[in-house]
């Protein structure tokens, strides 16, 4: 067997343990203090370390998923390198098993009615999301639209709302923000519906951002993921879609839905291995989710200005291009409205948003839905990394959601007005 073909055996069947749970497996937190030490850990992450968060930065902390079959070369390395470390958590499995246990009780004490406004108090199901912009749209009917714009690969429903002002102005500008690319992060969801609340809820407030733009929002792109990661355990997480793919004799899961998009498709910083978490997919637009987001793209790209998309966690607002190291010509506009975003949020509440290219401040990574967009047509594109929480980053506490949500709306609404100053 070749030291690939052993390798790749290895890996999976690393991947088919973490399958099973995360009993004893630990986290730890680790900070390059020089470019060697970056380049190291990244590559680590290609050779079956999960990466829960991941940058270049210099000084900038990463977390990594350690299994016990990793942990005497992991340590080792630690200790031959230098590099900077903390041990988060020394069971993944008990954590997140805790986690599940309070949330279940959350929500036996505080059921959902499914009508009027949503609370900040607790993360909600796909289909509760859904009921919600259903009801929004049944209250404002002047100015909300729902519409179903797809289906996953498990035939969950898709939908987009369209916020207006309700003056039916047709052809204004857009604005279109989606989240809940990755199933596990579960504070983008959060985050949007914040922002639906903000300009439907909250109209009289914010009637500037909808005066000259519509904005048209696809709060969960990933639906099948995102349950997924509801179910249990094992599955909180799951990053990708539920498409299954065999691999090795065995079924993997999901393509990277940020890695699916047809603009340089797997070229750089994606795994052709369905096992991994960054698998492009078999081709690109494998999966029925990203073709959503695409046939959105293209029908919105002539009103289009701004393309916003919710991940976690990091704190990043990252610009074109992912998958190469040049900037684009407008490189300049793209920093304005960004920066506009993270200053916003720093003077409001300290909290620091590393600001740049994908490239140059996290890592290359072709197929992703920002440089799709532009490359479609939107002027901006912007992919925000919301602050980490609880143990993995994926899980702030449900008492911390408020926070961060009225936290990401400083920045989104800055670079909504700097967009609408702008175009
Ligand atoms: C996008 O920017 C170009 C100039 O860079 C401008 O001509 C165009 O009108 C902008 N698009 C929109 C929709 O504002
Ligand atoms: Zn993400």
């Amino acid at each position: 067997m070749s030291r690939l073909g052993l390798f790749t055996l290895l890996f999976g069947l690393a991947l088919v343990a973490a399958e099973q749970g995360y009993e004893g497996y630990r986290i730890y937190e680790v900070t390059p203090t020089n470019a060697a030490q970056g380049k190291l850990l990244h590559g680590l992450s290609q050779q079956g370390y999960d990466f829960l968060s991941l940058s270049r930065l210099v000084g900038h902390p990463s977390r990594v998923i350690v299994s016990p079959a990793q942990l005497s070369s992991f340590e080792e390395l630690l200790k031959e390198q230098l590099i900077s470390n903390r041990l988060l958590n020394d069971n993944l499995g008990a954590t997140i098993a805790m986690e599940f246990a309070q949330r279940q009780l959350q929500r036996r004490l505080s059921p959902i009615t499914g009508k009027g406004r949503l609370s900040t108090d607790r993360y909600y199901t796909h289909e509760e999301i859904t009921n919600y912009i259903d009801d929004l749209a049944a209250r404002y009917p002047e100015r909300v639209y729902v519409k179903t714009v797809g289906w996953s690969y498990e035939k969950r429903i898709i939908k987009t709302i369209t916020i207006t002002n309700g003056d039916r102005r047709p052809n204004k500008k857009v604005i279109f923000m989606d989240g809940t690319f990755h199933a596990r992060e579960w504070i983008s969801p959060a985050a949007v519906l914040y922002v639906i609340d903000q300009l439907a809820e909250q109209f009289d407030q914010n009637a500037d951002l909808l005066k000259d733009y519509d904005w048209v929002i696809l709060p969960v792109v990933n639906p099948d993921g995102y349950e997924h990661t509801q179910k249990g355990t094992l599955a909180r997480i799951f990053r990708k879609t539920r498409q299954p793919y065999k691999y090795l004799g065995q079924t993997c899961y999901g393509a990277d839905p940020n890695r699916n998009f047809d603009f340089h498709w797997n070229e750089e910083g994606a795994s052709s291995t369905p096992c991994v978490d960054t698998y492009a997919g078999p081709k690109p637009f494998s999966e029925p989710e990203t073709v959503v987001v695409r046939d959105l793209m293209h029908s919105l790209a002539d009103r289009g200005v701004m393309y916003l998309t919710i991940h976690s966690f990091g704190n990043y607002l990252l610009y074109p291009w992912g998958w190469t190291n040049d900037l684009p010509e407008t490189w300049m506009d793209l920093d304005e409205v960004a920066k506009a975003g993270g200053d916003a949020i720093e003077a409001a509440t300290g909290t620091v948003y590393a600001v740049g290219s994908s490239t140059n401040v996290l890592y290359i990574a072709a197929g992703a839905s920002d440089d799709y967009a532009f490359y479609a047509g939107f002027n901006i594109s912007i992919t925000m990394e919301l602050s980490g929480g609880g143990i993995t980053g994926f899980d702030p506490p449900a008492s911390k959601i408020d926070e961060f949500v009225t936290e990401t709306w400083i920045g989104i609404r800055a670079m909504a007005e700097k967009v609408i100053e702008k175009y």
